[in-house]
């Protein structure tokens, strides 16, 4: 078993396969659950932009968004449950089958309010399944932790009402967020991102204060997924310790647990 810089299992391989059959297989031991736990909370952020913003068909940007996994959950009314038995290896054969089958899906199973999503990922492969599939309207394939969004790139970031994650930071930092604000034209886009609390939020909140944004950490932490191993479980326990994080009656027992962090613009 590989360890990443931080402690945490290496995933690398599992987010580049040409079908999500990969990703869900190697998680669904895990139990790997934050997309579910986050969907109500996206929910409530999407319909309070809604009211706020009188705005019919939000654009939410999912950063990390892999093969639509939060996109499959809030416009298809999916759970990860049904994602992690629909490509158990079960069903059908092929990648072209299996697009087949998800685009019956998503041309049945319509939104009750209208909405649209564009994936923002470093992996190719993720972004192509999940656009073909009809989960995503739009991508975004680039790594902004590296380099700026070319001119094109940033003609799809712009006009994003919301940006939402689910096990990114850590992998994305406030060099991505602040690149997708800067691509707004002064717009904010309002912010949810579920975060492992092994990753300090303190600098991505000082980037969003800068630009604007009030950040607040929700009361309440969520169950992302379980340890890989001993190896993984004492990586991370000794990245918590250095963070100074009291993990016990939490990560202690086996889990990696998150934390909800919501970003508004400050004036409105
Ligand atoms: C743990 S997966 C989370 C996927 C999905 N949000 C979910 O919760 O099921 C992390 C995702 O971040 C993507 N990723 C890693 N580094 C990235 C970067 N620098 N920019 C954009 N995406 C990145 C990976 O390709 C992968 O799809």
């Amino acid at each position: 078993m590989r360890l990443d810089a931080s402690g945490k299992v290496s995933l690398d391989h599992i987010y580049t396969a040409p079908d999500p059959r990969t990703y869900f297989q190697a998680l669904r031991p895990l139990g790997y659950r934050v997309p579910q736990l986050a969907k109500p909370w996206f929910e409530k952020t999407v319909k309070e932009y809604r009211e706020a913003e009188r705005v019919a068909e939000p654009r939410v940007l999912d950063i990390g968004c892999s093969y639509g996994v939060n996109a499959a959950l809030l416009k298809h009314d999916l759970t990860m449950d049904e994602l992690y038995d629909r490509y158990d290896g079960s069903g059908p054969g092929s990648r072209a089958a299996l697009l087949e089958r998800d685009r019956d899906l998503t041309r049945s199973r319509r939104p009750a309010h209208p909405l649209r999503f564009t994936g923002l990922d470093a992996s190719a492969e993720a972004l192509a399944y999940a656009h073909e599939a009809g989960f995503l309207d739009d991508t975004v394939n680039a790594d902004l932790e590296a380099d700026d969004p070319t001119p094109a790139q940033r003609d799809r970031l712009a006009g994003t009402d919301l940006v939402i994650s689910t096990g990114c930071i850590g992998y994305v930092t406030e060099r991505t967020l602040t690149r997708v604000v800067r691509a707004q034209d002064g717009r904010l886009p309002w912010m949810a991102h579920f975060v492992l609390r092994m990753f300090p939020f303190g600098p991505v909140e000082d980037a969003l204060d800068g630009l604007g944004y009030r950040t607040v950490r929700i009361d309440e932490v969520f169950r992302q997924r379980r340890f890989a191993g001993p190896e993984e479980r004492r990586g991370v326990l000794a990245g918590l310790a250095a963070a100074d994080v009291d993990a016990s009656g939490l990560e202690e027992d086996g889990w990696l647990y998150a934390q909800l962090y919501l970003s508004r613009p400050r004036h409105r």
